[in-house]
């Protein structure tokens, strides 16, 4: 998706499609979102085959959505691309349960992911970092888009438990969960997609759950420590720990790589941040919080209304869908003066949403800021400049934003 966006426009907010995947790959919906905020900020859509959901786009709107789970359930699914069908995992996956329920799975497996749990796998991530980006060193092209895929397996695999060997196996069903229409991802139809990739992915998790209970003794993976959960004083069933285990794969895999793509992409068409990440360190951490802010890979996710709600002007009626949309309450002005401008030194980046908001908020941020962090001390410390190498080519999707390709190619840093 387009993140710095073009020239304004008229847009006739009745005839916008959210779900336009044309607008997300080479179209912009900066713009439409800047409208939405500004004009209808609360949006009815209803798609060509029957199914309605409203949207919501300004900040404390998507906060209100995504926290507030006696208002907006997640029991009936979260992703857009299941708009208007009930999520058959419902009640069972940790991303589509409420507290309490969701609160006794999530509390146990949370404390294995704090900042200061992954801490300790701080030298192993660099290790991972520096091998990743080992190739671009050498001048030539590298396509960072589409090696940013692995990333998160070479990450996050050995602390799951998954082998080195699956990795590339599980990327591409993730990515098929997410982008079913990327014609990088899809297989026949996107519905086909949809059904094959959740099929192998929870099949992968049952069969390694299997394994691991013939295997007996002691594991500290997260996957292991899955099995060891309980919720309302009784373990989780297999079929609930495949479930849950097919979150956190799909969570790790197809966010990270987008952001670290976009903000390699934005550093390149602004050189003067990249040397000022270069000239002081200490401001990469604010560098990784604005660079989620401005990439916001997980662009929207669904509730349903539990009854009418009166929200933005409107009301969404009883059991109707609702889309918040993080990538627009990222660029509200309410809340980030000057929101389409990029500045690493930006004071309040760390309030954006990119992680959600409320019971849901992502349970890998530890662990995915620490990776950025590292990512970025890593490529500003050996990269002496970036150049783009091709065209990049945006993701097909209206749920993820993110790129396949970024063809860069970057020369080594001179030590001083
Ligand atoms: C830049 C990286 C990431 C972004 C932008 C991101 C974004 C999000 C967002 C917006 C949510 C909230 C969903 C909702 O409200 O329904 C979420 C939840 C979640 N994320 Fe992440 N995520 C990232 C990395 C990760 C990683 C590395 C993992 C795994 C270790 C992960 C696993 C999960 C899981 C399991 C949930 C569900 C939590 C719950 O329902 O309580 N994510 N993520």
């Amino acid at each position: 998706m387009r993140l710095t966006p073009g020239p304004g426009r008229d847009i006739d907010l009745d005839r916008v499609d959210l779900f336009d995947l044309d607008l997300y790959t080479s179209g912009d919906p900066h713009p439409i979102w800047d409208a939405m905020r500004d004009r209808a900020p609360l949006h009815h859509q209803v798609l060509p085959d029957g199914r309605e959901f409203w949207s919501v786009t300004r900040y404390e709107d998507v906060c209100r959505v995504l926290g507030d789970h006696r208002e907006f359930t997640s029991e009936r699914g979260t992703t857009p691309t299941h708009v208007g069908v009930d999520d058959p995992a419902a009640g069972k996956l940790l991303t589509s349960t409420d507290p309490p329920r969701h609160t006794e799975v999530r509390r146990p497996l949370g404390a294995k992911l704090t900042a200061r749990a992954v801490k300790s796998w701080e030298d192993s991530i660099r290790g991972t970092i520096q091998r990743f980006l080992e190739p671009a060193l050498d001048g030539e092209r590298f396509d960072l888009a589409e090696r940013a895929l692995l990333l998160p397996a070479m990450v996050t695999g050995p602390l799951l438990g998954i082998p080195a060997k699956d990795w590339e196996e599980l990327v591409q069903l993730t990515a098929m969960v997410t982008a079913p229409s990327d014609p990088h991802f899809m297989v026949g139809n996107e519905a086909a997609t949809l059904a094959i990739s959740h099929h192998e992915l929870v099949n992968y998790v049952t069969e390694w759950v299997k394994r691991r209970r013939a295997a007996g003794g002691e594991d500290d993976t997260l996957l292991a420590h899955l099995m060891s959960v309980r919720a309302g004083g009784v373990p989780l069933t297999d079929e609930e720990i495949a479930l849950d285990g097919y979150s956190i794969l799909v969570g790790a895999n197809v966010t990270t790589p987008h952001t670290v793509s976009g903000l390699v992409h934005t550093l390149i068409e602004r050189p003067e941040q990249f040397e000022k990440a270069q000239a002081d360190p200490s401001l990469i951490p604010n560098l990784a919080e604005e660079g989620l802010r401005w990439t916001s890979p997980a662009c929207n996710f669904m509730r349903y209304a539990v009854d009418d709600v009166h929200i933005a002007g409107g009301t969404i009626p009883a059991r109707a869908a609702v889309v918040a949309w993080i990538g627009s309450a990222n660029r509200d002005a309410a809340q980030f003066p000057d929101p389409h401008t990029f500045d690493l030194t930006r004071s309040g980046a760390k309030r954006h949403v990119a992680f959600g908001f409320g019971p849901h908020f992502c349970i890998g941020a530890p662990l995915a800021r620490l990776t950025l962090r590292v990512f970025l001390e890593e490529l500003t410390q050996r990269f002496g400049s970036l150049e783009l190498a091709g065209e990049p080519q945006h993701l097909r999707s209206y749920f993820i934003a993110g790129m396949t390709h970024l063809p860069i190619v970057a020369q080594k840093r001179r030590t001083p």
